[in-house]
């Protein structure tokens, strides 16, 4: 199973530079408390925002960092230069895609389930991902707290 989760504003806001335009805290332990001891993917982007808040990757999570860059390397952690490959042939573990924009976007068409945070209120930002297809997804579940939705989306299975 592929899972994306995300944290989506008003017009598909995401991103302020390379940080979050809010600062949620019940977001934060809803992101924590999903992907605790799962297996994460990310871009080299947000990888490295992770590493220069915590000094270290995610803790008790496995982290998969897509890039490019034939150089990277980090210890501990899995780098992945084909993103589409991955997402064609995943490994048999769930895989959970937390970010940035470009990942996001490039994995769209293969995810099964989005865990969707709709922030109701205007921040300023500049990093927008748009394209999700909600006519694809079927909510299933829904958790209204202040600001926030929690919202879990599941893949429609195509009928024949
Ligand atoms: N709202 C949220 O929940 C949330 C969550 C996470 C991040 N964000 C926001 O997203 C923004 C960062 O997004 P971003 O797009 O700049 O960064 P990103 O998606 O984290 O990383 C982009 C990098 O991915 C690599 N990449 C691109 N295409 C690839 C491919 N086909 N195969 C393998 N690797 C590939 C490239 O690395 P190389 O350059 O090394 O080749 C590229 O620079 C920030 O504003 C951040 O705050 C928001």
């Amino acid at each position: 199973m592929i899972a994306l989760i995300v944290a989506l504003g008003p017009n598909n806001l995401i991103g302020k530079g390379n940080d979050l335009p809010w600062h949620y805290p019940e977001d934060l332990q809803y992101f924590k408390e999903t992907t605790l001891h799962q297996t994460v993917l990310m871009g080299e982007a947000t990888f490295y925002s992770i590493v220069s808040r915590l000094h270290k990757p995610l803790p008790n999570r496995k982290s998969i960092v897509a890039t490019l860059d034939p150089t990277f390397h980090y210890d501990g952690v899995r780098v992945i230069h084909d993103l589409f490959s991955f997402l064609k042939n995943p490994p048999k573990e769930d895989i959970y895609i937390i970010g940035g924009k470009q990942i996001y976007q490039l994995s769209l068409s293969y995810v099964d389930r989005m865990y969707i945070t709709h922030v109701h209120k205007e921040y300023e930002g500049d990093i927008y991902l748009n394209g999700i297809d909600f006519t694809q997804f079927d909510c299933i579940s829904r958790r209204d707290q202040g600001d926030l939705s929690f919202c879990i989306y599941e893949r429609r299975i195509a009928s024949c």
